[in-house]
């Protein structure tokens, strides 16, 4: 029965290692351990053994079955790794850096108005918010624009259903509401806040009943400006507006005011540009908003005495600028999400 048990072992031992599937394996090892396998057989012949022999038959039987054990566990740990590894594909390096991840960046609109930010904070402008969706007195009534302007009709404004009133909204009598048209609203808001001397921008998204094509969206974003202080005067205004054009597009870089109508301003001034550095675009005059000096009722809507105080303002284009800065020809890549666009500025 020893030699029996030897060669059990070491038949088992020459044939694991051929092994290569589960199944392969199960159909071996029944040979040795199912019900008719030689290992089945040999424990069997237990029965035979003179009873003197029995222990050490017993354990050597035994220690056998745990060493055919082991084989076949050692065969089977073998097999499952190569059908993971199969599962799995060819290996991987982990420590490489992955090939699809593109970096994120900021959209063009949103770095420009920090370009623009930059600038005033510099000259200790800070940023003062306001509510996209507003009321008419906010929008129009405090900036001194009279009930029949055409900005009011409802051609050219986004008024809005009663239902959609909101908490920051105050409203000023009966009048209804909007989507704010211009960031001017903000100069109100930031006034009735506060007590001057004052020194504001407004960055932010406006509203308007317009068609889109290349140069209009119906909605857009402004940056306003305003400054309250004793004795300011149009040469304040055009010296800031001049160092705001150099820092944006460059040294040599000059602005000129041309003598136009704000309700909210008197004197009021198209507000336009001119610079060496841009290519093409080089030494001509381009349109940036508009400015002026806050019309004394202005002030007078918000508490402020006309006899005390003055003051600039301006507003301009956000899209605008960034057009001109990067060349962009049509005002509909910003809201696309065209990754060919986007990527450009990253
Ligand atoms: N709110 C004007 C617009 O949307 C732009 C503007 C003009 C703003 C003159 C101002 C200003 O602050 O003084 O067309």
């Amino acid at each position: 029965m020893k030699e029996q048990l030897a060669a059990i072992v070491t038949e088992v031992e020459s044939a694991v290692p051929a092994l290569e599937k589960r199944a392969a394996f199960e159909a071996f090892k029944a040979t040795i351990s199912g019900p008719n396998g030689k290992l089945t057989a040999a424990m069997k012949g237990m029965k035979d053994v003179p009873k003197e022999d029995k222990p050490a038959m017993g354990k050597l039987l035994n220690e056998t079955k745990q060493q055919i054990e082991a084989l076949y566990a050692a065969t089977l740990e073998r097999i499952e790794a190569a059908e993971t590894a199969e599962k799995l594909g060819p290996p991987i390096d982990p420590t490489l850096p992955c090939p699809d991840i593109a970096s994120g960046s900021l959209h063009p609109l949103t770095q420009t108005r920090r370009l623009m930010e930059a600038a005033f904070r510099k000259v200790g402008f800070t940023v003062a918010e306001g509510p996209e969706l507003e009321t008419e007195w906010f929008c129009f009534d405090a900036l001194n624009t009279p009930e029949d302007h055409p900005a009011r009709d409802a051609q050219d404004t986004l008024f809005l259903p009663e239902a959609a009133a909101v908490d920051n909204v105050t409203k000023h009598g009966s009048e209804r509401y909007l989507m704010r048209s211009h960031t001017s609203t903000v100069q109100i808001r930031a006034m009735m806040k506060e007590e001057p001397p004052l020194r504001i921008i407004s960055p932010g998204r406006v509203f308007r009943r317009d068609t889109t094509d290349a140069t209009h969206s119906a909605n857009f974003h402004q940056m306003e400006g305003l400054y309250v202080d004793k004795n300011v005067t149009v040469v304040d205004l055009k010296a800031i507006l001049d160092y705001f054009v150099a820092e944006i597009f460059g040294k040599g870089s000059t602005v000129r005011l041309r003598p136009s109508f704000f309700p909210f301003t008197e004197p009021s001034f198209e507000l336009d540009m001119k610079t060496p550095n841009l290519g093409k675009l080089s030494n001509q005059w381009i349109e940036l908003g508009g400015c002026g000096m806050v019309d004394p009722n202005v002030f007078r809507h918000v508490g402020y005495d006309p006899e005390k105080w003055t003051g600039y303002a301006f507003g301009m284009g956000i899209e605008r600028i960034a057009m001109i800065v990067h060349g962009i020809d049509d005002i509909r890549y910003f809201y696309q999400n065209d990754l060919r666009f986007l990527q450009q500025f990253a």
